[in-house]
């Protein structure tokens, strides 16, 4: 029996990193330091942008961007209906309401088509998501925002470093937000970035992100050893240890996927928690520009496991590998596909030492949360039979192998996807290629 295990997350971190953080606690110069400007100039000159604001998460970044659009109180703004819960609330948070259009299920984005039977004269703003790695279909909703007079607000925290048409994601909208959560393309235990070319909003964003408190050292050091912890919890020594020994059990009583309980509690963020509002610190930005110098690299790798896959699965039948249109660069922050039976496919899996994840996000439209703004929305609902697959960058070529086998032994024998599931009907009306654009 192989003893190496392979969870579903992977986290990515530079050698070094650790005498990084302690050598600037060493400095005194973990919470406050010259490192947080130079990560924004950085990262804004990554994405040939103007203004980049670091913030204590992605989703503050968004508020402080919501806040500083000042726009009127109970306006419209329009999100994907899947999506992660916490965005939207935001919105809310900050006066607005939301309102969810529904995503096309083969590539889980915001469905160009079904936006503008969802503007009103309330209407203000729009919040294209590029989720799992993915880019929106851009020229569209450019094109729509435009003729609606729309604030674009791109939501980039699972896709940095991805490009539509040549063009990096974040770079299209009035503005944009990232997360440096420790499982995104950046991690710097935690962390966000707005970012934009208005000065304007970037100085009113800044007002914001700096009015808050500074990090004490101690929640500094809280930060880096639960993140730290997670790290290890997830590789593959750590894994086998913990996660695995729990899912297998789990997999054989109905409850399987324990790591929701791993994961913020769906509610009200009125009040917001006191750890959402503090100021990113200076040992975390020097992770960020550590992180942002590999940025690149770790893309590359995460898509040549893509390609493998996509490669390796196109002639079985069971399963439809995933959509991507020609012109975008996917980062694959997740790699979805589809199955009749992702549940069954998944404890089959664990119990061969291999994690698959079942839903990564919400179906917002329909989560009691947002009841009042509840919307039919079945491409999003279409998304539960997805199966996310292990492909971050620091799995090895003979994971990626033992993975591809994994898929068939689980999937073989499920029943193909249904001709009238709602993925099918809308990947067979498409001209889009599977993975024609995977690796460089
Ligand atoms: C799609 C999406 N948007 C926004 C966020 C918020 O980022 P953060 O956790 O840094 O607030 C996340 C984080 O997981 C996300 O996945």
């Amino acid at each position: 029996m192989n003893l190496r295990t392979i969870a579903r997350y992977g986290v990515r971190s530079v050698p070094g990193d650790e005498q990084e953080i302690v050598a600037a606690f060493r400095r005194g110069e973990a919470v406050a330091g010259p490192a947080v400007a130079e990560f924004e100039v950085h990262f804004a000159a990554y994405h040939y942008m103007d203004y980049a604001v670091a913030a204590s998460f992605g989703r503050m970044a968004f508020y402080y961007i919501l806040r500083a659009l000042d726009l009127p109180a109970g306006s419209e703004i329009i999100f994907p209906a899947l999506t992660f819960w916490v965005v939207p609330e935001i919105a809310r948070r900050a006066g607005l309401r939301p309102v969810f259009v529904d995503v096309n299920p083969a590539t889980f984005n915001l469905d160009p088509a079904k936006i503008e039977a969802a503007i009103s004269e309330r209407t203000r703003a729009i919040v294209p998501t590029h989720l799992y790695g993915q880019p929106c279909e851009m020229n569209e909703i450019m094109r729509i925002a435009e003729r609606y007079n729309l604030t674009v607000i791109e939501d980039c925290a699972q896709a940095v470093g991805a490009r539509y048409r040549g063009r990096l994601v974040g770079t299209f909208g009035a503005a944009s937000f990232f997360s440096f959560q420790l499982l995104k393309g950046i991690n710097t235990y935690g962390g966000g970035m707005a970012m934009t070319n208005d000065a304007q909003l970037a100085a009113r964003v800044r007002a914001l992100a700096e009015a808050e408190p500074t990090q004490t050292s101690g929640d500094l050091i809280k930060r880096f050893l639960t993140g730290y912890a997670a790290r290890i919890g997830v590789s593959p020594k750590g894994f086998t240890f913990w996660g695995f020994p729990l899912q297998t059990a789990a997999s054989f009583f109905g409850h399987y996927d324990l790591s929701k309980h791993i994961w913020e509690k769906i509610r009200p963020l009125d009040p917001f928690p006191r750890f959402y509002r503090q100021r990113y610190s200076n040992a975390q930005a020097i992770l960020g520009l550590r992180a942002l110098a590999k940025l690149d690299e770790f893309n590359g790798r995460t898509r040549e496991h893509a390609l493998r896959y996509t490669r390796g699965l196109a002639d079985c039948r069971s399963i439809q590998t995933p959509r991507v249109p020609p012109d975008v660069e996917h980062v694959y922050y997740q790699y979805c596909i589809y199955t009749s039976d992702p549940e069954r496919a998944s404890r089959r899996a664990i119990r061969r030492g291999v994690d698959f994840e079942t839903t990564h996000v919400d179906v917002c439209s329909a989560l009691p949360l947002f009841t009042e703004f509840a919307a039919a929305c079945p491409g999003a609902a279409a998304t539960e039979r997805a199966l996310q697959l292990p492909v971050y960058a620091r799995l090895r070529p003979t994971d990626v192998e033992r993975v591809l086998r994994v898929v068939r032994q689980v999937t073989g024998d499920l029943a193909p996807l249904a001709e009238q599931s709602a993925v099918k009907q809308t990947i067979s009306g498409q001209t889009v290629t599977a993975g024609t654009n995977g690796a460089r």
